[in-house]
């Protein structure tokens, strides 16, 4: 259980844009958000900013990218209807929030973002020295801050992006979530939410932070989110006040770690597009096809007599993801013994991916054919965005003083 203000249930995750996406991305990523989209309230986003970070030389077409991204989300079974989508520079209160946040950014703490030194050795040929590029994981979390999202589903390699923001988080708190009477108000805020919520918010605060009890916590957070009666600034003394600290204006996220099942690709390395070996989304079924057909397969079977090993075939992987046990049992027994041929063995796997992406090059092309639907759902989500954002950011600016009276 979280010890820490995860103030809602808000889910909120972008991507790069990076063009047309793959099986890779669906297993990896989008399956998940669709996933998450009936439990939570989710908000996804066009990272585009983010890609101006390290291709800032050569950007090529970022918004036909974005665009082609947005059409396989809505395919994959991301629904508009139910989880907001907009670009994050349509939002520039993401921005805004940047720099206010910069200015209590220690230098050191994003010199040590792994992902820092990491990216400058991988990508030699850009220039990555440049302001920006160190402020990639501060731009990620002005992101996830101005929407207070509580949780951030992210791959492993930016776990680290997401504990900055909560340290970001925490030290913004730190400074500006200080009153000079935060006790007493947080009294009378208890108050406010009449006797018996008030008794039992009392009892969940002391169960914790005298038992150290996180279920109690827990309800206690749940208990606030429910409050109808109290005001904003209440509602963060109260958040603050349960570990006794100071009003939690911005609200610690978590990470909600995708358990990526590493799609292989066509030659058995992990299925990327710098590897050449992707099975696009609305890649054309004959495609499809002609790609898993000419995959390598055990070198050992030249003929179709000799008999092979799974285990040294890029072919057995993609079985693994798509059949069932007892398919995967009929290819052992059929390659072990030469009982099956190679063609048949994948025509397998071709039929299975065709099943999975039917449905969605279907709904691909209704996107295609009406981009006026797409410019909707982005520009609804925008509106919707903003509106969240600038509800972050008017309390940001009062807190760091830049509110007139
Ligand atoms: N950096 C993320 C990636 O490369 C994309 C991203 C940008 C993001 N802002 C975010 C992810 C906020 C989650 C939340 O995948
Ligand atoms: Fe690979 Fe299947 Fe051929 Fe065996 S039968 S080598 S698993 S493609």
């Amino acid at each position: 259980m979280s010890s820490v203000p995860s103030q809602n249930q808000r889910v909120l995750s972008g991507m790069r844009p990076t063009g047309h996406l793959h099986l890779g991305h669906y297993h990896g990523v989008l399956k998940n958000w669709v996933e998450l989209q009936h439990s939570y309230e989710c908000l996804f986003f066009v990272a585009d900013w983010h890609a101006l970070t390290t291709h800032y030389e050569d950007p090529g077409d970022i918004a036909g990218h974005g665009w082609d991204m947005v059409i396989d989300w809505l395919a994959a079974g991301v629904d508009p209807g139910s989880a907001t989508l907009f670009l994050q520079s349509r939002v520039p209160e993401h921005a805004e929030l940047h720099l206010l946040l910069g200015m209590l950014t220690p230098l050191g703490w994003l010199e040590r973002v792994p992902s820092y030194k990491d990216q400058q050795e991988k990508l030699k040929e850009h220039d990555l020295a440049t302001y920006g590029f160190l402020g990639y994981p501060l731009l990620q979390s002005a992101d996830i801050l101005i929407y207070r999202a509580g949780h951030v589903p992210v791959g492993e390699d930016q776990v680290s992006h997401v504990e900055l923001t909560r340290e970001i988080a925490r030290r913004f708190n730190h400074f500006y979530g200080r009153e000079v009477d935060f006790e007493q108000n947080a009294e009378r805020a208890i108050h406010k939410m009449g006797k018996k919520n008030a008794r039992l918010y009392r009892d969940l605060r002391r169960r914790y932070q005298e038992q150290g009890d996180e279920d109690a916590l827990d309800v206690a957070r749940a208990l606030l989110e429910s409050q109808q009666n109290i005001s904003v600034g209440d509602r963060e003394r109260l958040f603050g006040y349960l570990d006794g600290s100071a009003k939690v204006i911005l609200p610690e996220p978590q990470p909600l770690l995708t358990a990526a099942p590493k799609m292989p690709g066509l030659d058995g390395q992990k299925m990327s597009k710098s590897y050449n070996n992707t099975i696009s989304l609305r890649e054309d079924p004959d495609a499809v096809a002609k790609k898993v057909r000419t995959m390598p397969t055990d070198p050992a079977r030249v003929r179709r007599s000799d008999p092979g090993n799974p285990e040294k075939c890029p072919v057995w992987p993609l079985h693994q993801v798509y059949s069932d046990e007892s398919t995967r049992e009929w290819v052992w027994e059929g390659c072990t013994t030469a009982g099956i041929g190679c063609l048949e063995c994948k025509q397998c796997v071709v039929d299975s991916v065709l099943e999975e992406l039917a449905p969605m090059r279907e709904r691909a092309r209704e996107y295609e054919d009406d981009p006026g639907q797409v410019r909707a759902i982005l520009s609804e989500g925008t509106e919707a965005a903003r509106d969240m954002a600038r509800d972050t950011l008017e309390e940001v600016r009062r807190v760091m003083g830049l509110v007139q009276r």
